[in-house]
């Protein structure tokens, strides 16, 4: 029996985002939202009414540690499932060299991309700076259970590390909804959890090369090869009943 050449469909859809990264992702979102705005309320006494979207002034200041928490672990889970595909490499340095095609929407003829892009993966890493010390300066000024073990000098840096790595955090989303808007398919794939082998084709080429292609073909041969069997036992099936 001869194996038939496989063929990919521009149009055949591939995973990108499973189940559990997702759920991460759009629980770390609704975080993000309610103590990135509690937060910015804290900070400007012109934006206090934003505190009315966690009930009320006072019940905003309980809550925003502890949506700050669930943000950090769904963050961190989040983090678990791609850091590797995070770390920079050599292939990086054309999609840096040729930033400003990149810029102008030509990447695909610049840069040979991996599962990330040099600039997702530099993201990545300054969300994992922010967050870490948004964690740690965090608890040292939650007056609740921890404040009163730290003297007052070190509460006050605390402060002033948390606001800013809030707003490095802030800047880095901001950053991050433009991009995810500007590449058409990108937020179906966080939502739906796939893109068609034509956007991998176009954006991340070297992980659809050396990541998804191999299993592609690997389970579209095991699939063509089944049939193979099934339509061979129908053959004989009715050879027999012929005769
Ligand atoms: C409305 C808000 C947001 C939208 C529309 C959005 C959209 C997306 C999309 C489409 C991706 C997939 C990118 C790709 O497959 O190439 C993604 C990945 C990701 N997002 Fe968001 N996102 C939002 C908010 C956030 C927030 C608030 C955080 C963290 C605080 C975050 C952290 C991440 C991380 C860590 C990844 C994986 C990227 C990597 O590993 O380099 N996102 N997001």
């Amino acid at each position: 029996m001869t194996q038939k050449k496989i063929e990919i469909s521009n149009d055949h859809k591939i995973i990108r985002h499973r189940l559990p990264a997702r759920l991460s992702h759009w629980l770390l979102v609704i975080c993000f939202f309610t103590t990135g705005l509690s937060g910015l309320a804290f900070f400007f006494p012109d934006f206090s009414w934003l505190t009315e979207i966690l009930g009320n002034p006072r019940l905003a200041r309980f809550v925003h540690p502890f949506t700050g928490l669930v943000m950090f672990v769904a963050f961190i889970n989040l983090a678990l499932i791609y850091w590797r595909h995070n770390f920079p490499e050599k292939s990086d340095i054309p999609w840096l060299l040729g930033i400003v095609e990149v810029l102008k929407g030509n990447e695909h003829d610049v840069a040979d991309n991996g599962k990330y892009n040099l600039g997702q993966k530099m993201l990545f890493w300054s969300l994992i700076l922010s967050m870490l010390l948004l964690l740690v300066t965090g608890i040292i000024m939650w007056r609740q259970f921890f404040s009163h073990y730290f003297p007052v000098p070190v509460i006050r840096i605390a402060i002033l590390l948390h606001s800013s790595c809030a707003f490095m955090l802030f800047t880095g989303i901001m950053v991050h909804i433009y991009m995810a808007f500007w590449v058409k398919g990108s937020i179906r794939s966080m939502i739906e959890g796939w893109v068609t082998v034509r956007w991998a084709k176009k954006h991340h080429p070297r992980w659809y090369r050396e990541e998804v292609l191999p299993k592609l073909e690997k389970e579209l041969a095991e699939q063509q090869s089944k049939e193979q069997e099934k339509m061979d036992k129908n053959k004989s099936q009715l050879r027999t009943e012929a005769n």
